[in-house]
């Protein structure tokens, strides 16, 4: 029998540390449904002490789901600990993840700790935990940089306080594949009651060696890992959930484990995730990118006619690509556009913001004659942000383009329920849009990343646009989809303008400063 590797997703936490990937409570809950349905393990869901929209995120994700265990990361600290417990409570399975540095540099200049007191606040904050949960994992931040002997004491102490998990992160990705591998077994053999936790580990990848590091741990007896999808997190990212699970299940001869993942929901959680946050998947990218299986050499293509296994090691169908399918179209009533949400986990609170989503699925299947899951997603995800009356909404846009002719835009916002209008000339359509907007607007944020992609294809595709605004240090992406790509690049900057004026006080896990 093979032993169960645990895949706790941090897509949530981590991955939301990404500059600009912040999350909305109801956008964190669609996501959290989606990893549900994979079938993952654990779903780090936030970090609550950070801010009240953050905590209620986690609530929320909390209440919503049913088969995954549900965690919420919380520092060495009594009043982060009580927030995430308080945050977990309504979870039918919870995790409270605490965690402190232990690498010299991080004690020395970061925490201006002594060793002797991260220890003793480590234990603490573990018991502390173990009041509200049985279910309690300790990290010891930047490990991949601690000395083994200070960490194999600290672990020792931190399983006896009660830890059920301990977590190894590789937190700045300094480490290479073969030494990870001999630290994890190190510590196992090391640590006298190491039989009592489940080992974890939790790799960045700043050398591009995330999914290396945690499949060389697998090897030497770690039984989770910590992954985000699409990679998504902190600087360069996490491992991608979808690379780890996918070679421990491709690599059944080596791996003496497995994970409960239903692999047929990596593509639909990738694209979700990247529709929701912006970040786009790179078409070369391992299982999920657009050419993970597209075969272009005459050989290739040759060998998967006559052999499937000549070239392919793994099948399109098995990660959940599937072409195209219709599945609405013009005359899908609202039973059918109801019945397709809740096939992709997506609910309305309310009849009117279901009737408003169904409005916009009748004028999307009046342009565009055959609607897919992928226009279902992009056409909630345009969906404002839940609970804020938005300041600005589009009224109209009319931009004229023409050989030989500037051209030029003429935009009318509703600016607060008043309706304000102005004209702009620019090197395009969508640069004059963007003028357009800011002659109303004002905003003074700079322009950070402009991209289109078709959702599916064919030029009667909507275009989907994400816009990276920054302003005073803070980086927002907006995103919108329409089949005219110009709409689409003045919604996309809207929502950004949007996210821009919320309140955004949130504070970073790992920033070494009181909250
Ligand atoms: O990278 C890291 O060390 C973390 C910890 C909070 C686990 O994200
Ligand atoms: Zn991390």
């Amino acid at each position: 029998m093979n032993d169960q590797l645990i895949v706790f997703d941090t897509t949530l936490r981590d991955g939301e540390q990404s500059p600009g990937a912040s999350m909305t409570r109801d956008e964190k809950v669609r996501i959290a449904r989606n990893l549900e349905r994979l079938r993952v393990d654990v779903i780090e869901a936030g970090f609550p002490i950070a801010s009240p929209g953050d905590f209620e995120a986690v609530r929320a994700v909390a209440q919503e789901i049913k088969d995954s265990t549900v965690c919420a990361l919380a520092r060495a600290i009594v009043r982060d600990i009580d927030r995430a417990a308080e945050a977990i409570k309504p979870a039918r399975s919870g995790r409270i993840h605490t965690f402190i540095a232990t690498s010299p540099i991080h004690m020395r200049e970061k925490l201006r700790m002594e060793p002797a007191q991260v220890l003793e606040d480590a234990v603490k904050a573990v018991k502390y935990a173990r009041q509200f949960t049985d279910d309690v994992e300790f990290s010891p931040e930047d490990a991949g940089r601690s000395e083994t002997d200070f960490l194999c004491r600290v672990l020792e102490a931190v399983i006896t306080a009660g830890a059920r998990t301990v977590n190894i992160p590789d937190t700045v990705g300094y480490n290479l594949p073969g030494q990870f591998g001999d630290l994890i077994r190190t510590l196992r053999e090391r640590v006298p009651n190491s039989d009592k936790a489940v080992f974890s580990v939790h790799c960045h990848n700043d050398l591009g060696l995330a999914v290396a590091n945690s499949l060389s741990a697998v090897l030497n007896g770690a039984r989770q890992v910590e992954c985000t999808i699409n990679g998504l997190g902190e600087r360069a990212g996490n491992a991608a959930l979808e690379e780890v699970v996918m070679a421990v299940r491709t690599r059944r001869d080596l791996f003496s484990c497995d994970t409960r993942i239903d692999t047929t929901q990596i593509v639909p959680a990738s694209r979700l995730v990247s529709n929701i946050t912006g970040f786009a998947v790179q078409p070369n990218k391992a299982i999920v990118g657009a050419n993970a299986f597209a075969h272009e050499s005459g050989i290739h293509q040759d060998g998967v006619i006559k052999k499937r296994e000549t070239y392919e090691i793994m099948r399109a169908e098995d990660v959940g690509w599937v072409a195209n399918r219709m599945v609405l179209g013009k005359h899908s009533g609202r039973n059918a556009f109801r019945t397709r949400l809740k096939e992709l986990g997506i609910g309305f609170k309310t009849d009117e913001e279901f009737n408003s989503a169904f409005e916009r699925f009748k004028d999307l299947a009046d342009k565009k004659h055959e609607i897919f899951d992928e226009d279902i997603q992009a056409l909630v995800t345009e969906e404002g942000i839940e609970g804020v009356d938005e300041q600005y909404r589009l009224t109209s846009l009319k931009v004229c383009s023409e050989t030989g002719v500037r051209p030029h835009a003429a935009v009318t916002l509703s600016v607060q329920g008043a309706q304000k209008s102005a004209g702009a000339e620019g090197g395009g359509p969508v640069d004059a849009s963007f003028r357009a907007i800011e002659a109303v607007v004002g905003s003074e944020a700079q322009l950070l990343l402009y991209s289109v992609n078709n959702i599916t294809s064919g030029t009667d595709s909507q275009g989907e646009v994400t816009v990276r605004l920054e302003r005073a240090g803070r980086i927002v992406n907006g995103h919108g989809a329409d089949t005219d790509i110009v709409i689409a690049s003045a919604k996309a900057y809207l929502n950004a303008l949007n996210k821009l004026v919320l309140p955004a006080e949130r504070a970073h896990p790992q920033a070494g400063t009181p909250i």
